[in-house]
């Protein structure tokens, strides 16, 4: 069977991770999460004390980093300079800066070109908010994952819980939904569905259900076997 490119979009929240890694698990293909990129060069950057604001300074950074990607069990490390940041990419602070960061041209131009590496021999699945638009606009299938906010604040919130943190939900949907704004509002490669895309409302669906429909979108391409 062929090796497709697979992409997944969406806003904060729709599932796309936990789908994105389940398709990829299904297909035995890498999984590539391009929002944990802009979140490892985020926590570079605050490290080093350098501006979320600061676009030369975080361009240059990012083209000094390696980040990578290892397997492990059911999901994956995410691996900065070869140290291992799966979680530090997380908290709070990450979250809180990360939009600022990946709104720089330069430094979604650096980022696109790890991508499109990474991605080049296909048999990939990569999420995030330009991938089916910018990053792979030549991807073989496209998926635009969406919720209604209430439902994308509760998934987020379970998440963060998950991690050991106590978040009320009211300021999980003015955090979900100022970072919509700030992600669909840039400049550069905004969050857009491509017209190409397939729209999939995950809102009372089940993770199974979503990479169920992902799947047979991928058995339905005509080019494959
Ligand atoms: O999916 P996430 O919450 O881990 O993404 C973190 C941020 O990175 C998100 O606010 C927008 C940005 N991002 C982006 O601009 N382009 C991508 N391809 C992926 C993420």
């Amino acid at each position: 069977m062929e090796r497709l490119t697979i992409a997944i979009d969406g806003p904060a929240g729709a599932g796309k991770s936990t789908v994105a890694r389940r398709v990829a698990q299904r297909l035995g293909y890498l999984y590539i999460d391009t929002g944990a990129m802009y979140r490892a060069l985020t926590l570079a950057a605050q490290r080093r004390g350098v501006s979320p604001h600061d676009e030369d300074a975080l361009a240059k950074l990012a083209r000094a980093l390696t980040i990578a990607f290892a397997p492990d069990g059911d999901g994956q490390r995410v691996l900065l300079n070869g140290e291992d940041v799966t979680d530090a990419i997380r908290t709070p602070a990450v979250t809180a800066d990360v939009s600022y960061v990946a709104r720089h041209p330069l430094v979604r131009e650096a980022m696109v070109e790890k991508q499109r590496e990474l991605a080049k021999n296909g048999g990939v699945v990569m999420d995030g908010r330009d991938i089916g638009t910018y990053v792979l606009p030549k991807a073989d299938v496209k998926i635009y994952l969406t919720a209604s906010i209430d439902e994308r604040a509760l998934r987020r919130q379970r998440e963060m819980e998950a991690r050991g943190y106590r978040v009320d939900l009211e300021t999980v949907k003015e955090e979900i939904a100022k970072r919509d704004r700030l992600d669909s509002e840039r400049a550069v490669a905004p969050l857009q569905k491509a017209e190409d895309a397939r729209l999939l409302d995950t809102t009372g669906m089940t993770v199974d259900e979503v990479v169920e429909e992902i799947l047979a979108a991928c058995r339905t391409r005509g080019r494959e076997g």
